[in-house]
């Protein structure tokens, strides 16, 4: 049987659907309060059929940081997809960051080899492979740099790839990807769905900045694909395309038939903006709305070689301008 973790984010949800259609036998974990209808919404998009699928799938409470719990969920699995994260960039969040996703992936690590599981999927990201150096485009033998300034989420997802390294060395097959930043449907109050919901507002404004995209199919196919091959204890960069934020707006806000950002920001207005934020944040308790390290993310532009995982595997990445069309689409079925 399977077992994935993070069932009800974006990419365990879409990976949900591609296990199932399958005819595998799943069980998802999910947390005490999980939002279980995503499920409903997501499926929605591949299939008029969702319940009868989802009617195959095995939910079971457990937290990654709760090892009774995680013992339980862990009966009877074979392979593993661990996709659950906190995903957040506030510093304020750091220690929240650390229990849940380098000590939660250290206990899926263990239990997997506990319950000699025969292959685990992590699911990391390109924050774990650091900053380039001049041109250099990124690829999967760039390594960490402890001194650069590492957002809190890169230290901690880094150190979740430390821990299915260290359980390799300890017998358990694994593969790791590396996705950019996933553009998919279903989820749209969070992570690229919240960009999509911003831009189809209308924007004014872009930075100089770029992104390296992935679309979540492709992301769940290759983790599929991986689990099926004789690869083991690898890494894969998934990044389709990188390109400049206005072009990645300004052609999703075409798709989205709304305006697109036409005048550059400056960085420092950005910054300043993002230390007001922060006074507010300091003496009143207001929510962040811009931290530091987004602003620096939005000025960066590292460019990303996601060509290994085509010359590993039978698999083509999706055209951007595709993935854009058919997520500019379901957000406009479901808004
Ligand atoms: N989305 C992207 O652009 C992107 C890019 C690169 C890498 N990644 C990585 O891809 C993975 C999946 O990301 P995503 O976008 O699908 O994230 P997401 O939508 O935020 O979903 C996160 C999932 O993790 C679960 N989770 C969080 N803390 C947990 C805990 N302590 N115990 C059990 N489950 C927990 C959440 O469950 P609840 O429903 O209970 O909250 C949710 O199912 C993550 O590892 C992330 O770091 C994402």
């Amino acid at each position: 049987m399977i077992l994935v973790t993070g069932g009800t984010g974006l990419v365990g949800s879409h990976l949900l659907y591609l296990l199932l259609k399958d005819g595998q036998k799943v069980r998802a974990i999910h947390r005490k309060g999980s939002d279980l209808t995503i499920l409903n919404n997501v499926f929605s998009y591949y299939t008029k059929d969702a319940t009868s699928l989802l009617q195959n799938l095995e939910w079971f409470e457990a937290n990654i940081t709760d090892i009774p719990k995680l013992e339980a969920a862990f009966k009877n699995i074979t392979l593993v997809y661990h996709a659950a994260a906190y995903v957040d960039f506030n510093p304020k969040n750091y220690y929240k960051l650390k229990k849940a996703n380098i000590e939660g992936t250290a206990n899926v690590v263990n239990m997997c080899i506990a319950h000699q599981v025969k292959k685990l999927c992590y699911v990391s990201s390109i924050a774990t492979l650091g900053d380039a150096i001049g041109n250099e485009v990124l690829d999967e033998e760039s390594y960490w740099n402890p001194e650069a300034k590492n957002s809190v989420y890169a230290i901690t997802k880094y150190g979740a790839e430390m821990e299915v390294w260290r359980a390799t060395q300890e017998g358990l097959d694994a593969v790791i990807v590396n996705p950019g930043v996933i553009l998919g449907e279903g989820l749209w109050h969070k992570g690229s769905g919240s960009i999509v919901k911003r831009v189809a507002k209308g924007l004014t404004y872009y930075t100089t900045g770029g992104i390296g995209l992935v679309d979540v199919q492709d992301v769940t196919r290759v983790m599929v694909e991986l689990m099926k091959s004789n690869i083991t204890n690898k890494r894969f960069i998934l990044v389709a395309e990188n390109v400049p934020y206005k072009d990645f707006l300004g052609e999703l806000a075409e798709k989205l038939n709304t305006r697109k950002p036409s005048r550059k920001i400056a960085k420092w207005k950005l910054s300043l903006f993002s230390s007001i934020d922060w006074f507010f944040s300091f003496f009143f308790g207001t929510k962040r709305k811009l931290l530091r390290t987004h602003v620096e993310s939005l000025y960066k532009f590292d460019t990303y070689d996601g060509n290994a995982i085509t010359k590993a595997i039978d698999f083509e990445y999706t055209p951007l301008a595709i993935t854009m069309e058919r997520v500019a689409d379901n957000f406009r079925k479901a808004t």
